[in-house]
């Protein structure tokens, strides 16, 4: 696990979206983990960026969304696929078709979830998954207590998580109960993970997965295990760590042609 403390978002936007950049030129096919919730929104607008400005293209590409909620009617503003349409896929070059989103609405959630994880094997696997943190640490929609070998499957969720995801919604009676998310199996079976969080709501939880134990309570935790998770963080959300300054010396002393 690499730990990367930056001053802001628009550094942090900055150094995600070269990897993409570089993979994305490397292998213009490259299928990408997309998440959502505000955390990944600056890599977006920065993709955005390089995309107008200087063509970076993603019309090979695909991307597949982390998760989404159960029983939103489709088209609902903020379910998920929309989020993703909205805040990133319209705004590119991708081709609609390519952008993937688990379905909360299916008749058969077991069958949809199945599905989804087949036409992810079927694309060669994610190459890069990009991922925020909940305040329980929760990735995707991996609440504590997750299988480490889940699939994409329904889940409930923590009322603390209802609960920071009401801002997006009318109020907390409106925040579905139900989700289904891609599992930390599948996460994990992502090449190269890139898990953003800022500010200091967020140091405890970057705290748990970073420095303490391997534990189910803390899905995020399970990265300790990935062979290339990279972790940028801002100063609020590394506040709390105990080996900060290892972390900035390591990365301030890093031979340049390793990247991320
Ligand atoms: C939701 C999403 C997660 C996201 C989390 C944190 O629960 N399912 O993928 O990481 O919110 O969101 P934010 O980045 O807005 O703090």
């Amino acid at each position: 696990m690499e730990v990367v403390i930056l001053p802001g978002t628009r550094q942090i936007a900055g150094l995600a979206a070269d990897a993409i950049e570089a993979l994305l030129r490397r292998k213009p096919n490259a299928v990408l983990g997309l998440a959502t919730g505000s955390s990944p929104l600056p890599i977006y607008d920065e993709l955005v960026r390089r995309h107008a400005e200087r063509g970076l293209d993603f019309s090979q590409a695909h991307g597949f969304a982390l998760d989404e909620y159960v029983g939103l009617p489709p088209g609902h503003p903020e379910s998920y696929r929309e989020v993703i349409r909205r805040e990133f896929t319209n705004r590119i070059n991708i081709q609609p078709e390519n952008v993937h989103c688990p379905d909360g609405s299916a008749e058969d959630i077991p069958a949809a979830c199945q599905a989804y994880e087949d036409a992810m094997t079927e694309l060669g696997g994610v190459d890069l998954q990009i991922l925020g943190v909940g305040t329980d640490g929760h990735i995707g929609f991996n609440e504590p207590g997750s299988s480490f070998t889940s699939r994409t499957r329904i889940k409930s969720l923590i009322e603390q998580t209802r609960k920071d995801n009401a801002r997006f919604f009318k109020g907390l009676s409106e925040v579905p109960h139900h989700v289904v998310t891609q599992g930390l199996g599948t996460i994990m079976d992502a090449r190269h993970v890139i898990l953003v969080a800022t500010g200091a709501q967020k140091a405890q939880a970057v705290r748990d997965f970073v420095e303490g134990p391997v534990a189910a309570i803390c899905a995020a935790s399970i990265l300790q295990f990935h062979p290339h998770a990279t972790i940028l963080i801002d100063e609020a959300a590394a506040s709390s760590l105990k080996l900060a300054d290892y972390y900035r010396h390591t990365f301030d002393n890093k031979p340049k042609w390793q990247g991320l």
